[in-house]
């Protein structure tokens, strides 16, 4: 089975997506993980984030041993790695070259223990329309950009970094604008996607909606 949930920053795709693989014993797939690779190494390698050569090249190299090794790094998740995912992702070569690497993991969806999966769960904002668009079940998940912030601010205060609501809602209003505008693969739900307002729900109201959704589905 593959489930896509895509949407926009912070809207809880992440915590959606972990309690579904777990239900169904599905391996999981950040996609976003792909952008903040290519994003962290060129901020690293001091680059220019307006540099689509060097962009494309580190999105060239990039394997899934290399993302998860960056995925360690303490810029990683941060709003600079953020924003920098968001830019590089715009680019429609890095987009492609980021392609087959993404849509290989549904061919052979792996735990990271290496155990096969029952199927995969991916979360981003472009899985149901681009990269699995043949997925069993696919979500659209969002929520109020003053929600989003919030709930990315408490992230970040939670993991002892230092934060500003104002700047943090100002950073998810930028991404929400430069995702969902980009040329190529915009941020959108897919035409048969269930789209989901979290903005006045907690987490299991979100999980029992979703579970209902998919049995409905796969009966
Ligand atoms: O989900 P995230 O915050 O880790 O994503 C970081 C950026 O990567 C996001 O702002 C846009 C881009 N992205 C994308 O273009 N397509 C995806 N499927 C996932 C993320």
């Amino acid at each position: 089975m593959i489930i896509t949930i895509d949407g926009p920053a912070a809207a809880g795709k992440g915590t959606l997506s972990a309690k579904l693989a777990e239900k169904y014993g599905l391996a999981y797939f950040d996609t976003g993980m792909v952008y903040r690779a290519v994003g962290l190494q060129m901020l690293k390698d001091n680059i220019d984030l307006a540099n689509v050569v060097e962009a494309e090249k580190r999105a060239e190299n990039l394997t899934f041993p290399k993302m998860m090794e960056l995925s360690h790094d303490k810029d990683f998740r941060s709003s600079a790695g953020g924003n920098a995912a968001s830019i590089v992702s715009s680019y429609t070569g890095v987009r492609s070259r980021l392609l087959k690497m993404q849509q290989d993991f549904a061919k052979n969806p792996v735990f990271a223990d290496g155990l096969p999966a029952n199927g995969a769960i991916y979360d981003g904002r472009d899985t149901g329309t681009v990269i699995c668009p043949h997925a069993d079940v696919k979500f659209f998940i969002t929520a109020s950009s003053e929600v989003r912030a919030k709930r990315r601010y408490d992230e970040f205060i939670a993991k002892g970094m230092t934060a500003d609501y104002a700047q943090v809602l100002a950073d998810v209003k930028a991404r929400d604008e430069r995702d969902a505008n980009r040329k190529d693969a915009p941020m959108k739900p897919a035409d048969d996607a269930f789209i989901l307002d979290t903005s006045e729900m907690g987490i299991k109201d979100v999980f029992d909606k979703a579970v209902e959704i998919i049995e409905s589905k796969i009966k």
